[in-house]
């Protein structure tokens, strides 16, 4: 069965993606920052294996190879974020977007990095969540400075990332999951976790070298950067 790498797996939409991922028979590799803690992960009953990734401490701390191993890697899924501060009034706010742009931006495309010669083996697909919110088009209402930025970051890091390993056979692209029920979209959000998950597999599924380097939302429809 094929494999398939998903950060942030404890919670929320990544632990979605291994539930609907691990149900189908595929071999699951999964992080989290702390294994032990992560009851839900870790109770899924199939071959699932879970990793330690803790992106908020130093970057020359974790052994990225180490980390991604060495089997072949059909599908990965950079699924971690965060939200970053709210505000970007005063300069711890500041410093809390820093942090934010490492873990959204900067750490996604060292994983990627580390990564690619698994994911070229398959000639597989390599997605990173992304968000609707950076989206410079779609943004008419202002506010979340940080989070967008972070988020626009992403895109425009993914889509060149798309077009320096379509020679490798691999295909990248970002995905918007949608307003989803998580602890970051809340219990107002529009979208269940699994309509989200199902949806943005199908997309994924459907990946193909014409649609490398865009902005997917879950059911397909692309969006405007
Ligand atoms: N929910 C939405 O409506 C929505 C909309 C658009 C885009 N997204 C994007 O979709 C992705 C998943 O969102 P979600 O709603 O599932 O969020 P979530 O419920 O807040 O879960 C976030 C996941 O990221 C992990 N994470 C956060 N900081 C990390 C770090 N420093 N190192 C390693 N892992 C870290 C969390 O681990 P811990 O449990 O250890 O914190 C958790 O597993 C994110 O990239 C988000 O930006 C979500």
């Amino acid at each position: 069965m094929p494999t398939v790498f998903i950060t942030g797996a404890n919670r929320g939409i990544g632990l979605e993606f291994v539930r609907q991922y691990a149900a189908d028979g595929w071999t699951v590799v999964a992080t989290a920052r702390d294994p032990d803690s992560a009851a839900e992960l870790n109770a899924i009953e199939s071959d699932v294996t879970v990793r330690a990734l803790d992106l908020d401490g130093d970057f020359f701390q974790i052994d990225w190879n180490g980390l991604v191993g060495t089997k072949p890697i059909d599908v990965f899924i950079n699924n971690a974020g965060v939200m970053g501060p709210t505000k970007l009034d005063t300069i711890e706010h500041a410093a809390a977007m820093v942090h934010a742009l490492a873990v959204n931006t900067v750490a996604p495309v060292v994983l990627a990095k580390a990564m690619l010669p698994l994911v070229a083996a398959t000639k597989g697909k390599m997605v990173a969540l992304s968000s609707k919110m950076g989206s410079i088009a779609d943004n008419g209402s202002g506010g979340f400075i940080a989070y967008r930025a972070t988020k626009a970051g992403l895109n425009a890091a993914w889509r060149s990332l798309a077009i320096d390993v379509r020679d490798q056979g691999v295909v990248a692209a970002t995905l918007h999951p949608g307003w989803v029920q998580t602890d970051m979209g809340g219990a107002n959000a529009p979208v269940t976790v699994e309509d989200s998950v199902a949806g943005m597999r199908r997309v994924i599924e459907g990946l193909t070298p014409e649609r490398a380097g865009g902005f997917y939302n879950y059911d397909g429809a692309a969006i405007p950067w």
